[in-house]
């Protein structure tokens, strides 16, 4: 229905009929900062989609739209800038000039993007239109990515074009999420696990509307703390590459030698990546109980050693601890605003929804979004 009323518009704008394809925002369940320090993560895509529409045009240019912005972007292709201006459409341009740099460049295209993933929320709508507008320029020129492959494209397309250092999480379950299932990703081999969530359970994501001003420059300083940490602990351990070859033992050893911030982000590090293993064979057993008190533990240890929470999540946190049907919950993503997420018994979710933006209002004073999710299938076409 989306879809077609979208090859409907595309129609109505460009006179020709598109294909369309299709990639979701992610929700993160355990394992947070630790994608890019080679570790541990366990996300899973949700029903919160952007899809893109596109078909080919007869001279050199790249035509983007989209439904929500009214501008129209248009680049001439032997002509391609390198680095993003700060505007939306450089998630699509970004990811046609990673395609053309590994030797598949463009034809000329038109696209149009319809975007439902909440933007600024923490849920990954970037990953969504990058991942979606690599199968739609990939459908044009031939390029037959394995998945995995697309996700380090988009990946590469914000670490280079967009200029934000973000691991490889959010691309790579917006690729190869699984309905029903959170995605386990070794984010160095990246091998990945399907584990199945037990069906008696919901996600509820709670949007705490707020997204503060210092989240780029505070996620990047914690990338330098932790590459500072993995200098530091190679004195004692030189086989060490990352953050993910150091054990919570050997780090407590030299806790004496290690200024205490670089510590404090070190052990986060590296107890999230247990918990993550932990909490998979929780999952995979049915414990969802296990498994939410290891993701209150990470709410903990994001707010007092990784220090990227606030008082917006901690408050959203801590009220769903008191509600009907609770099993576990945290902040998900980057931080400093956006999203927590909780398991939450199917029976008790939409009530648990009522009751926390109630209580979320009281507080906080402004009304969040609260979505009751289950994990939904990553990208595809149409
Ligand atoms: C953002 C980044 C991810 C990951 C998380 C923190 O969502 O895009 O790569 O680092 O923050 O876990």
């Amino acid at each position: 229905m989306k879809s077609a009323e979208l090859a409907q518009h595309f129609k109505d704008l460009f006179g020709s009929s598109p294909r369309i394809f299709c990639a979701p925002g992610r929700v993160n369940l355990l394992g947070e900062h630790t994608d890019y320090n080679d570790g541990f993560v366990m996300p899973c895509a949700i029903g919160f989609s952007t899809r893109v529409a596109i078909s080919s045009r007869q001279d050199r240019k790249l035509v983007i739209r989209s439904e929500e912005f009214s501008e129209q972007f248009e680049f001439d292709l032997d002509n391609l800038p390198t680095r993003g201006k700060g505007v939306w459409s450089d998630y699509v341009l970004g990811v046609a000039v990673m395609l053309r740099q590994i030797g598949h460049p463009t034809p000329g295209a038109s696209l149009l993007v319809r975007g439902e993933v909440p933007i600024g929320a923490g849920l990954s709508s970037s990953a969504a239109i990058e991942v979606a507008s690599a199968l739609a320029l990939m459908s044009l020129n031939g390029a037959a990515l394995p998945l995995p492959e697309v996700a380090k494209l988009c990946q590469k397309a914000e670490n280079v074009f967009i200029g934000a250092r973000v691991g490889i999480m959010d691309q790579f379950v917006s690729c190869l999420g699984k309905a029903g299932h959170a995605l386990l990703l070794d984010c160095r081999s990246l091998e990945f696990k399907l584990i199945p969530i037990p069906q008696n359970v919901r996600l509820v994501i709670c949007n705490t509307m707020v997204k503060h001003d210092h989240a780029n420059g505070a996620y990047n300083r914690r990338r330098e703390e932790c590459d500072e940490g993995v200098k530091l602990l190679s004195r004692w351990y030189p086989k060490i590459r990352a953050l993910r070859d150091v054990s919570v033992e050997q780090l407590v050893q030299h806790k004496a030698e290690i200024p205490v911030t670089i510590y404090k982000r070190c052990l986060h590090v590296v107890s999230e990546n247990q918990r993550v293993l932990e909490g998979a064979q929780y999952l995979t057993d049915g414990d969802v109980e296990r498994f939410g008190a290891l993701m209150q533990q990470s709410h903990c240890s994001l707010r007092d050693l990784y220090e990227v929470s606030c008082r917006e999540l901690d408050v959203m946190a801590e009220i769903a601890q008191s509600l009907k049907g609770y099993c576990g919950g945290r902040m998900t993503g980057g931080g400093f605003g956006g999203c927590t997420v909780n398991i939450v018994r199917a029976t008790d979710a939409e009530s648990f929804a009522k009751q926390i933006s109630e209580r979320y209002q009281v507080e906080i004073g402004i009304k969040p979004d609260v979505y009751v999710c289950s994990a939904a299938n990553g990208a595809s076409a149409g």
